[in-house]
C-alpha cells in the first residue's frame, strides 16, 4: 500500500545548513520578514531570498503557496522552497502549506525550517496527505518519498500535535486505498480481511457471515449480493476508549455497483469500484482513532456487498422483508445502496444502542448533480447534531451542505404493494433516498446522512489530494469525534 512520508521534527541546526541535501523549505510571512533560519539561508544563496520575497510573483502568492529557487547557489540543496505562511495560520492554510510542499518536492527528501510558526502538525498533514499516490499496480512503482524533518525550537512540545496529525493522515490513506481498489481485488471476502487488520491496533472486529446475516433478517442487505459470487458480509469495529453510549458510523460498502437487473451503461461502469466509498470513511476514521488513542467510545459497521446481474439477482417489482420488518418493493436493483444501509442501521441500533449515528454512502448521482463534487449532501433529523457536524467539517476544510428531509418525499416513495418502494423518482433523487434511510431510524435517534458520492473520488485533483480517492470526511469525523465525545 501507498508508503507514507516519514515526518520527523528536528531542533534546529544552522551550521548544517549548508552541506543539506534534497530541499530546504523556508517559511516566510506575507509581510517578508525573514526568521533568524531564513536570514541564515539568505546570506549561504547570496541574498537569493531576501531578492525573491519582493518580486511580484512572491506578492500575487496565496497563503499556502510556495515559490521554488532551484538550483541555489552557496549550498548543496537542489531547491529552495519558499512557502508563504502567517506565523499563526488556519488550520486549512498550514495544511495548503504543507501539501503545496509535497508537491514542489515530489519524492525528494526535505528540510522545513519552520520555527517561530504555529500549527506545524498541520503542515505536517498537508506534507503527508498530498504525497499519496496510488501506485499498489503500478509496474513502475512511486519513488519512495525521501525524509521530511521540520526544523523547531522545541521538537518535545509538538510531538503529541503530530502524532495525532499523522494517525488522521494513516486514516485517510486507508480510505483512499480502499476506494482506488478494483473490485476483483477488494471483494468483499478481501475487504472484511482487511478489517480485520485493524485488530492489532486495539479495534474489536466482528464478521457477521451470510447465514448470520439471514437468521438477523436481513433481507434488503442480501437482495442486493445474491447476484454476486462475493458473499455479503457486515462487519462491525468496536473503538472503546471512552465512557457511555458510542457514537455509530455506518457505511455503504457496495464493493462494486453495476445496477444489477436494471444494469448501468457501460460508460464510466468502472468508476463503481468506489461504491463502497462510505465504507472506507468508516474504516479509515476507526483507524485513526485507533492509532491515537482516541478517548471515545466508536463503534463503525459497514455492509460489504456486490450488486450484480446474474440468475439469482433480485429483480425489479420483488418484493423484501426488511431486519425491521418494513416491506420494500424494489422497482429499481440500482438503487441498491439504501438497501444495504436500511438493514444495517437498524442492526446498529439493535444491537449497539449508540448515542447517536452518521452515516456515508456514495448514495446517488442526484447528490453530484445538486452540488457538484465540492460539497457531501448532509440530511439530518436533529439540527443540534447536523450543526456540530458541518462546523467541524468547515473547520477542516471538507464541504458540506445540508439538505432537505421531509414529508412530501416520504410520500414520493409510497407504493400500492409494499410499505415503500426503493426509488422515489427523478424529483429530488438525493432527498427520496435519505428519506428512505430515515424510515430506518428509531424515533428520537439523532442522525445524520452524508451522501458522499460527489467527493469521495474526484476527477481533478484537490488540495489534499492528487485526482482519484479524497478520503473526504475522515478529518470532519475525527474532528467531530475530538469535539463532542472526548472528555478531556
Ligand atoms: N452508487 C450509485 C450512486 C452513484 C452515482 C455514486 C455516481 C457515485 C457516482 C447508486 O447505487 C445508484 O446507482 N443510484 C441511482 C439511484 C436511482 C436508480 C434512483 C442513481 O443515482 O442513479
Ligand atoms: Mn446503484
Ligand atoms: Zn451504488
Amino acid at each position: 500500500m501507498t508508503q507514507l512520508r516519514k515526518i520527523t521534527f528536528a531542533e534546529t541546526k544552522l551550521d548544517d545548513l549548508d552541506a543539506m541535501q534534497g530541499t530546504i523549505a523556508v517559511l516566510i510571512n506575507a509581510a517578508g520578514t525573514l526568521s533568524p533560519a531564513a536570514r541564515r539561508v539568505n546570506r549561504l544563496c547570496k541574498g537569493a531570498v531576501a531578492r525573491a520575497v519582493e518580486t511580484e510573483a512572491w506578492g500575487k502568492l496565496a497563503e499556502g503557496d510556495v515559490l521554488t529557487l532551484a538550483m541555489p547557489v552557496g549550498l548543496q540543496a537542489e531547491a529552495i522552497v519558499l512557502m508563504k505562511l502567517e506565523r499563526k495560520p488556519e488550520v486549512t492554510a498550514a495544511r495548503k502549506a504543507g501539501a503545496s510542499l509535497a508537491k514542489a518536492t515530489g519524492a525528494k527528501a526535505v528540510t522545513v525550517l519552520a520555527e517561530g510558526t504555529a500549527r506545524l502538525a498541520d503542515v505536517a498533514l498537508g506534507l503527508a496527505l498530498r504525497g499519496y499516490k496510488f501506485d499498489e499496480h503500478l509496474t513502475d512503482k512511486a519513488e519512495a518519498p525521501g525524509d521530511a524533518v521540520i526544523w523547531v525550537k522545541d521538537p518535545g512540545a509538538e510531538a503529541k500535535a503530530v502524532s495525532d496529525a499523522l494517525a488522521v493522515a494513516e486514516g485517510v490513506f486507508f480510505t483512499r486505498d480502499l476506494t482506488s481498489e478494483p473490485a476483483n481485488v477488494l471483494t468483499t471476502t478481501e475487504f472484511a480481511k482487511r478489517l480485520e487488520g485493524l485488530k492489532a491496533l486495539g479495534v474489536e472486529v466482528e464478521v457477521l457471515e451470510e447465514d448470520r446475516l439471514a437468521e438477523l433478517g436481513m433481507r434488503a442487505l442480501l437482495a442486493v449480493g445474491q447476484g454476486s459470487e462475493s458473499p455479503s458480509k457486515v462487519v462491525v469495529m468496536r473503538w472503546k476508549g471512552g465512557e457511555g453510549a458510542p457514537l455509530a458510523l455506518v457505511g455503504k460498502g457496495v464493493v462494486f455497483d453495476t445496477g444489477g437487473i436494471s444494469i448501468k451503461p457501460a460508460a464510466g461502469m468502472e468508476e463503481m469500484t468506489m461504491d463502497m466509498g462510505g465504507a472506507g470513511v468508516v474504516s479509515g476514521v476507526m483507524k485513526t482513532l485507533a492509532l491515537r488513542g482516541a478517548k471515545a467510545n466508536v463503534v463503525g459497521l459497514v455492509g460489504l456487498v456486490e450488486n450484480m446481474p446474474d440468475g439469482k439477482a433480485t429483480r425489479p417489482g420483488d418484493i423484501v422483508k426488511s431486519m425491521r420488518g418494513v416491506s420494500i418493493e424494489i422497482v429499481n436493483t440500482d438503487a441498491e445502496g439504501r438497501l444495504v444501509l436500511a438493514d444495517v442501521l437498524w442492526h446498529c441500533q439493535q444491537t449497539e444502542k449508540p448515542a447517536a449515528i452518521v452515516d456515508l454512502a456514495t448514495l446517488t448521482g442526484a447528490c453530484i448533480i445538486a452540488l457538484g463534487h465540492d460539497n457531501a449532501g448532509v440530511f439530518s433529523n436533529d439540527d443540534g447534531f447536523a450543526g456540530q457536524f458541518l462546523k467541524a467539517a468547515e473547520a477542516e476544510g471538507e464541504g458540506a451542505w445540508r439538505l432537505p428531509l421531509g414529508k412530501g418525499y416520504h410520500n414520493q416513495i409510497k407504493t400500492l404493494k409494499a410499505d415503500i418502494k426503493n426509488t422515489g423518482g427523478r424529483p429530488a433523487g438525493a432527498s427520496t433516498a435519505a428519506v428512505f434511510l430515515e424510515r430506518f431510524i428509531e424515533d428520537g435517534m439523532p442522525w445524520i446522512h452524508l451522501d458522499i458520492a460527489g467527493v469521495a473520488q474526484v476527477s481533478s485533483e484537490t488540495v489534499l489530494a492528487p485526482k482519484g480517492a479524497t478520503g473526504w470526511g475522515v478529518m470532519a469525523l475525527d474532528r467531530l469525534v475530538r469535539d463532542h465525545y472526548e472528555k478531556g
